[in-house]
């Protein structure tokens, strides 16, 4: 092929648990009995009286493209959601409905991301920051999230990051990767530290902010005034609701940045999907029982992974704050993290992904995802001691 496609497009990064999970399909395919520790979503189906919305959503015509961001009823259950959860009044008009939160990573990465600026982002860290902001032209810098901090970030390593040519900080609490929340002092201290830089953006990648344990709450960046009007706040419903497959997300933030967001979205997409959109009024506006049922069942998977992973000789780690992610230190086995993934797939029928796919600081960590059955998670563990007691022995 003699046809040249671009640098940036050639060069755009991935994630690379989707390469693990085609991997763990194709061995499951051949009749291995695969455990599935490396999937990014929850293991419960979407609430009955939401798939019922989108049914009788479609039954009644939601057939047409919608406003680009979004229908108003759905962007004021938004509002509805942030009064009760974040505690601050929103505008319905500041608030732009996306096809998953995915999509606000990007836009918001070619919205300040160009050659010569820079872009920090967590490492380790959802793998998209890096590759979005890359896309962009501009600088990913990562700030290391660290083991000995409970993989929350610290406000001085993100502040002295900065530069002059910094123009936006993304910051992820729950984690991604690792589970980790940021200390509301933490985020105190980084609102204080952000006022000597007045021309940085930030934004907050809070799609985990439901899921938080120990009777904690999520502390969200949108309760301090003194940033708000340079703040975008991202959410959605795919890990709250167990909606991944359906895209839907949101994005709060300064109206002349969310208009120039739902621009970007007219030339990509158009619109949401419509159908989807009234689903996730159900969602925001019905009962909430079921996303409690699935806290629990996270946090109770949190505990007994935990406890099973520092059971396991070679292996150990922190408890998590939030999110169904564990981040394990491996470097005990002696092995890199992505061998360590290899063969625990190949080996021991155990699928996780590496610390490294999140990120340089992921190296001598795995994640592995308990967003599967208590049974499965004893199971899997059973199979990871015995592969590294064997290795040993
Ligand atoms: C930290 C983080 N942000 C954003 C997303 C994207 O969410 P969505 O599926 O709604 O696009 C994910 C999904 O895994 C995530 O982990």
């Amino acid at each position: 092929m003699t046809v040249a496609l671009t640098s940036r497009v050639r060069n755009l990064g991935t994630e690379t648990a989707f390469d693990v999970l085609a991997k763990a399909a194709r061995l499951a395919q051949q009749g291995r009995d695969i455990i599935n520790l490396g999937i990014g979503q929850p293991d419960f189906p979407t609430p009955q009286h939401v798939v019922e919305a989108a049914i009788k959503a479609a039954r009644d015509g939601a057939h047409g493209y919608t406003p680009a961001n979004g229908i108003l009823p759905l962007r004021q259950a938004v509002a509805r959601d942030v009064k009760k959860y974040r505690e601050v009044d929103i505008d319905p008009d500041d608030v732009v409905i996306l096809p998953g939160a995915k999509p606000a990573l990007f836009f918001a990465s070619v919205m300040f991301g160009e050659p010569g600026a820079e872009i920090l982002y967590p490492d380790p860290g959802f793998p998209i920051y890096a590759s979005a902001v890359a896309f962009s032209g501009a600088t990913p810098v990562p700030f290391t999230l660290k083991e000995k901090n409970g993989f929350g970030f610290r406000a001085d390593d993100v502040l002295s990051a900065i530069t002059p040519r910094t123009r936006l900080i993304i910051v992820n609490s729950p984690s991604n990767p690792t589970g980790g929340v940021a200390d509301p002092a933490e985020l105190r201290k980084l609102v204080d530290g952000l006022a000597k830089h007045p021309n940085v953006a930030i934004l907050s990648d809070e799609v985990y902010a439901r899921l938080v344990f120990d009777g904690e709450k999520n502390h969200s960046l949108i309760g301090f005034p003194e940033i708000r009007d340079r703040l975008l706040l991202l959410d959605g419903w795919s890990k709250t609701y167990a909606m991944t497959g359906w895209r839907l997300g949101w994005c709060h933030g300064p109206k002349a940045w969310i208009d120039r967001m739902t621009r970007l979205a007219i030339n990509v997409y158009s619109c949401p999907n419509a159908v989807t959109q009234h689903a996730a009024i159900a969602a925001l506006d019905g009962p909430q029982d079921a996303v409690e049922h699935m806290r629990q069942a996270f946090e109770r998977r949190r505990d007994l992974i935990v406890r099973r992973v520092n059971d396991t000789p070679g292996l150990s780690s922190v408890k998590p704050g939030g999110a169904f992610y564990l981040f394990p230190n491996v470097s005990k086995t002696g092995m890199r993290a992505a061998a360590l993934q290899d063969a625990l797939l190949e080996q021991a029928g155990v699928a996780c992904v590496a610390g490294t796919s999140f990120g340089a600081a992921g190296e001598g960590f795995l994640r592995f995802s308990y967003a599967n059955s208590d049974e499965n998670i004893e199971k899997a563990l059973d199979r990871v001691g015995e592969f590294l007691a064997k290795r040993k022995g």
